[in-house]
């Protein structure tokens, strides 16, 4: 008979998952499913490309790395000292700046150091109101930034749904903030971040970009830079830049020479080293020539998604884009954001609610849905089928309830899923 040796045991590890824990395979692979055959709209989301998910699953996860290249307190990191340089040199080349921490674990964790870094508790906060597209971290009463900070909303103007740059100088010097934020989630107009370093520096506060949802339009290009204008921007690195769940910070190295004590030891403790090989990948993906055509597919896609929608005669919060994503006023349909939300994920069409600016309803029901083209982008799609989108959208949410419709609607999502698969080529 054959008892199972130790050597046996080791070599377990280097059986496949299916093996090892077949409930976790098979969750896996319907997610898999799932991604293949929904349209995925939701602006923050993206598909990250196999090199970045192979770093991503890497033996690096086993790394203890506290510290940064060259300073750990840990033996053995010379491969982590490496793989941290290259993303940090990388992603300086990318967006032209100086310094870079590329540990922050999430987008929120970002610009927590940042704000721990420059304000004290009590100290004024000033950002986008979340009503108006801001983001939690932005001085929701809910987040701690709300929380530990006195924060005073900027927001849009009623008459054309864009950022009241007058309004914002004006409480800038009544508050006299110590950092203002630009940049926002569900914004899907140009920042003027020039103007907003101006009323920065009229009230002696420091301007610090949150250039999460177009990280990637600005690495190709296809979005004005925040580099130049804030003193400081912080980023996720899962959204339109397409790298693994994460955050980064970027500046000069005045800036960020302060920030690192605060992401370590102030923070974190150990950095994520694998996420962090997988930054670098994404970065190096971002360097190539073909991201900046994909850059510009994403706001190509962008527009056409937007005109077809109006097309079909919805209500374009500012009346159009100029990024990768629109807020949709649902208020023609009779319709509301949850209710659109719920069907058309039963239509295989994946978005979110959201709330427009001085919107009636709660924030858990809304009059709008945010659309985003980064992850639809990724998988092929062009602008022709931007309006077969906005049709199966329409023809939904012209009958939310009626199962018959919501089936018809599916397949035709279905039938051009097929046509652009993901992982199954
Ligand atoms: C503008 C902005 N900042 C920060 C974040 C937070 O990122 P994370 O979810 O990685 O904490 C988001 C996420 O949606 C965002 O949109």
């Amino acid at each position: 008979m054959h008892m199972p040796s130790q050597t046996d045991t080791l070599l377990r590890h280097r059986a496949p998952l299916a093996s090892i824990d077949p409930d976790v395979a098979a969750i896996l692979d319907r997610e898999v499913d799932r991604q293949e055959h929904n349209l995925e709209l939701i602006a923050s989301e993206n598909i990250a490309s196999t090199a970045v998910r192979e770093a991503m699953a890497s033996v690096l996860t086993d790394k203890y790395a506290e510290g940064y290249p060259g300073k750990r307190y840990y033996g053995g990191c010379e491969f982590a000292d490496e793989v941290e340089r290259l993303a940090i040199a990388r992603v300086c080349e990318l967006y032209g700046c100086e310094a870079a921490n590329v540990q922050p674990h999430s987008g929120a964790n970002a610009n927590m150091a940042v704000y721990f870094t420059f304000m004290q508790p009590g100290d004024t906060l000033m950002a986008m109101n979340l009503a108006h597209g801001g983001h939690l971290t932005h001085g929701s009463p809910v987040n701690f930034s709300g929380q530990l900070y006195k924060v005073v909303p900027y927001g849009v103007r009623d008459d054309n749904e864009l950022i009241d740059y007058d309004e914002m100088r004006e409480l800038a010097v009544e508050h006299k903030p110590k950092v203002i934020v630009s940049g926002a989630t569900a914004y899907s107009r140009q920042f003027d971040f020039a103007r907003v370093r101006q009323i920065a520096d009229e009230v002696g506060a420091l301007h610090m970009c949150d250039m999460s949802h177009y990280s990637g339009l600005i690495a190709g290009g296809c979005y004005p830079s925040p580099f130049g204008h804030a003193q400081v921007v912080t980023s996720t690195t899962h959204k339109s830049i397409r790298g693994p769940r994460g955050g980064m910070i970027l500046g000069d190295k005045e800036h960020i020479t302060k920030i690192n004590k605060t992401v370590f030891p102030g923070l974190q403790g150990g950095p994520l080293m694998h996420v962090i090989a997988a930054k670098a990948v994404a970065f190096a993906e971002a360097l190539r020539p073909e991201f900046k055509d994909y850059a510009r597919q994403v706001a190509l896609n962008a527009k056409a998604l937007c005109s077809a929608m109006i097309e079909q005669g919805f209500r374009i919060v500012s009346g159009g884009t100029d990024s990768h994503m629109m807020l949709v006023d649902l208020r023609p349909y009779g319709v509301t954001g949850k209710v659109a939300q719920e069907a058309l994920e039963h239509a295989n069409i994946t978005t979110n609610k959201n709330s427009i600016p001085n919107d009636p309803e709660s924030p858990f029901v809304t009059s709008g849905v945010r659309l985003g083209t980064p992850a639809v982008t990724t998988r092929g799609m062009g602008e022709a089928e931007m309006a077969d989108i906005a049709r199966f959208i329409a023809q939904v949410l012209r009958a939310p309830a009626d199962e018959a419709n919501i089936a018809d609607a599916k397949s035709q999502v279905v039938a051009l899923t097929k046509r652009f698969p993901i992982h199954t080529k």
